[in-house]
This record gives C-alpha cells, sequence and structure tokens, in this order.
C-alpha cells in the first residue's frame, strides 16, 4: 500500500513539472492571447519606455536604434537579476554596439536621445547585428520619440 502511494506521488510530481514547463514555454492555447497582448503600437519616449522595465510593469520593453522591442519573452535576460537587466526599459542602442551592460553607458532619462554619431565602424556593425537579431527574435511595438519625431538618422545608421 505505501509502495503504491510513494508511486502515485511520484506520478503527480513528474505531472505537476511537465504542466509548469509546459505554461512556462508558452502553451498553444495561451500563446495566441500573449502575442494579442504584446501588440500595442506606440510612441514612446525615454520616460514613457522606462515604465517597461519589468518591475514597475510585466511587460518589458527596450529600444534599439529607435524602435521598441517587447523582450517579455527574454525576462531570463533582462528581467530583474537578469544579466542585462540595466537595458529593460532604456534605449540600449549604446550597450549594445558597445558590448557593454554597463549602465553608465546608457543616456540618462532626462538627457537628449543618443543620436550614436560618434559610433566607430566595428561599433556600428556591432550595433547593427544587434538590431537584426532582436529584429528576428522580437516583436516591434512602437518607435522612440523626442518632441513628437523619430530620428530618422538613428533609424538608418
Ligand atoms: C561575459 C561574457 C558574456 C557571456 C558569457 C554571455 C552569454 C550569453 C548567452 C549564453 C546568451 C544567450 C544566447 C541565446 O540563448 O540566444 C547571451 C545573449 C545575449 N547577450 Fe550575452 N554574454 C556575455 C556578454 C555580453 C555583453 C557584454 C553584452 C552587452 C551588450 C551581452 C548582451 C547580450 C544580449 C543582448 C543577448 C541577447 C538576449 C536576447 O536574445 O534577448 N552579452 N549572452
Amino acid at each position: 500500500m505505501i509502495t503504491e502511494i510513494i508511486i502515485f506521488l511520484i506520478i503527480i510530481y513528474f505531472a505537476k513539472t511537465i504542466y509548469t514547463e509546459f505554461l512556462a514555454s508558452g502553451n498553444p492555447f495561451s500563446s495566441s492571447n500573449q502575442q494579442e497582448e504584446s501588440i500595442i503600437e506606440g510612441k514612446f519616449t525615454p520616460k514613457t519606455l522606462y515604465k517597461y522595465n519589468g518591475k514597475d510593469h510585466p511587460k518589458i520593453f527596450m529600444a534599439v536604434k529607435s524602435r521598441v522591442y517587447d523582450v517579455s519573452q527574454g525576462s531570463q535576460f533582462y528581467g530583474p537579476g537578469g544579466p542585462y537587466e540595466n537595458f529593460a526599459g532604456r534605449d540600449a542602442s549604446r550597450g549594445l554596439a558597445l558590448n557593454s551592460f554597463d549602465p553608465a553607458v546608457l543616456t540618462p532619462l532626462d538627457e537628449p536621445i543618443d543620436d550614436l554619431k560618434d559610433l566607430k565602424e566595428l561599433e556600428k556593425e556591432s550595433l547593427e547585428s544587434w538590431d537584426e537579431h532582436f529584429e528576428n527574435r522580437y516583436k516591434i511595438v512602437g518607435t522612440l520619440h523626442e518632441n513628437g519625431t523619430v530620428n530618422e538618422e538613428i533609424k538608418g545608421l
């Protein structure tokens, strides 16, 4: 009898583990809802983007070359305690160009958006390949604006 109870408990334990992993990986029934929720077309300023830093809001957004990506699926990277959490809710362009996750590299929220004009050729290439990475992996939910406009020069870097 005790053996049966132990076997039963082991089965319950594995079933629970598999179910939890299934939910975490985005099961087919819930993923369509998640996708719909993540499409929030919008205009962001550095300050309004900052709300989506994974601490003040469950969604995590991040800007790369004036485009805002929903990186919530990468919360293991950008969520609180993640290796790249300093990019969450921020314009990460310079950090990606310099391959640095040092928060001091990013432009303070109350300063003008970084125009990235001083980047060296290799840094521009690094930024470009990161931009492709984000384009392939995450949804664009908006653009980063200053005084109501997007800096087209940054977009075209
Ligand atoms: C200490 C050296 C580093 C190690 C060992 C490391 C390791 C990793 C690993 C294992 C991944 C996951 C790759 C994947 O599953 O697709 C990753 C992704 C990434 N790393 Fe690093 N990394 C390092 C340094 C950096 C630095 C300095 C930056 C700063 C720009 C950086 C930015 C990123 C970004 C943005 C991602 C992509 C996450 C995503 O797809 O959303 N890493 N890194």
